[in-house]
C-alpha cells in the first residue's frame, strides 16, 4: 500500500527516535516528533507527548497512519500507559506500529514484554525490535560513555561475556523498513552487530581510536549491585546487575542476519562506530 499519512516518532529527542526520524525525513516522508518539550526538530512537525499525560497523546495522533515506539524509560510497568495509547492510536486510524523492546525480554517477559505480546492482535502490520546491547553506550550519553571519558574505566559484572553491540544507526534503519516497506515484518526482529565482542575488546577498541587508556573492570555482581545502589533505586540496581549476569553467562553471545536482510547492507562494526561517533565530539 502506498503511505499518505504522518508517521508519529515517539522518542525522536533520543538515540534511535532522533535516527529514525531523520531517516525517514530524508526518504521524504511526513514525521511528526514527539517529545515532553516539542523541541524542534529539522524537517518535522514537532509535538509535545508525554506517555504519562493522556491529553497530549490526541493531537500526536491526528492523522497519523503509521508510529514508532520507544516506552516511557525506566518504568518497570509501561503496559499500563502504552496498551490505552494503542488502543486510542488503533481508533485514530494508526496501521502500523513499530515497537522497541530489546534482545533481552522476550514477548509476554517482563516489562515491555507485555506490550510486544499485544501488538499483533492491536495491529495488522507490526514489528517489535528487539536489538542487543547499543554501540552508543560507549559514545553517547549512557554511564558507561560518562565513565569512559572521565577516567578511562568500564565497569560491568560482565566478565569476558560477549554481546552482539549494535550501532543505533542500523537500528533506524531498521526501523524505517519497518514503518514503510509495503509488507510489515509482523514479527519481532533481533538485531545485533556484526560480531559479539566482550567488553575487553570494546575498551582496546577506544584506546585505539581515542587514543587514550580505556580499561574493563570485572566487578562481582554484588560489587555492581552496591555500586549502582547509589544512583537507582535497589530493585533497579539489582535487575541491571542481573542483565550483566546474564551476559557472562552467554544470553547475549551471538548475531543475527537481521540489519543486512532488512536494510541490504552488512551492519556496522564498533571500530566503524567509535571512530564516527567520537571523532566527531574531537575539537
Ligand atoms: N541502551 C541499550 O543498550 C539498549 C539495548 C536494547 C534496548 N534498549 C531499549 O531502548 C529504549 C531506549 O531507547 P532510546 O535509546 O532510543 O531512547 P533514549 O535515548 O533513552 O531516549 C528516551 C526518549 O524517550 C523520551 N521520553 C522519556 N520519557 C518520556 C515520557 N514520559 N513521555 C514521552 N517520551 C519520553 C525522551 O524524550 P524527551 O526527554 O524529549 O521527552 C527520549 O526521546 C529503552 O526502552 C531500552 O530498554 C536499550
Amino acid at each position: 500500500m502506498t503511505v499518505t499519512g504522518t508517521t508519529l516518532v515517539i522518542g525522536a529527542t533520543g538515540t534511535t527516535g532522533s535516527r529514525t526520524a531523520a531517516r525517514l525525513i530524508a526518504a521524504g516522508r511526513r514525521v511528526r516528533a514527539a517529545g515532553r518539550s516539542a523541541a524542534a526538530f529539522p524537517g518535522a512537525e514537532p509535538v509535545r507527548f508525554d506517555w504519562y499525560e493522556p491529553d497530549t497523546h490526541g493531537p500526536a495522533l491526528a492523522g497519523a497512519d503509521r508510529v514508532y515506539l520507544v516506552p516511557p524509560i525506566g518504568d518497570p510497568d509501561p503496559a499500563a500507559v502504552m496498551l490505552p495509547f494503542l488502543d486510542r492510536a488503533r481508533a485514530a486510524g494508526v496501521l502500523r506500529a513499530v515497537l522497541l523492546s530489546s534482545s533481552a525480554i522476550p514477548e509476554g517477559g517482563p516489562a515491555v514484554g507485555r506490550v510486544h505480546r499485544a501488538l499483533p492482535d492491536l495491529f495488522a502490520q507490526w514489528a517489535v525490535l528487539r536489538p542487543s546491547w547499543f554501540m552508543q553506550n560507549f559514545t553517547g550519553t549512557h554511564a558507561h560513555a560518562d565513565s569512559v571519558r572521565a577516567d578511562g574505566v568500564i565497569r560491568t559484572a560482565a566478565g569476558a561475556g560477549r554481546v552482539g553491540f549494535v550501532d543505533a544507526d542500523d537500528i533506524a534503519a531498521v526501523a524505517v523498513r519497518a514503518l514503510t516497506d509495503d509488507r510489515a515484518p509482523n514479527t519481532d526482529l533481533i538485531l545485533t552487530g556484526p560480531r559479539a565482542l566482550a567488553h575487553d575488546d570494546i575498551a582496546a577498541v577506544l584506546t585505539d581510536v581515542t587514543g587514550r587508556p580505556v580499561v574493563h573492570h570485572h566487578l562481582t555482581h554484588d560489587a555492581l549491585v552496591e555500586r549502582l545502589a547509589g544512583a537507582v533505586p535497589r530493585e533497579f540496581a539489582v535487575m541491571l546487575a542481573g542483565m550483566d549476569r546474564a551476559i557472562a553467562e552467554g544470553s547475549e553471545d551471538r548475531t543475527t542476519d537481521t540489519v543486512q536482510r532488512l536494510t541490504g547492507r552488512p551492519p556496522n562494526d564498533f571500530r566503524t562506530v567509535a571512530e564516527r561517533e567520537l571523532s566527531a565530539r574531537e575539537p
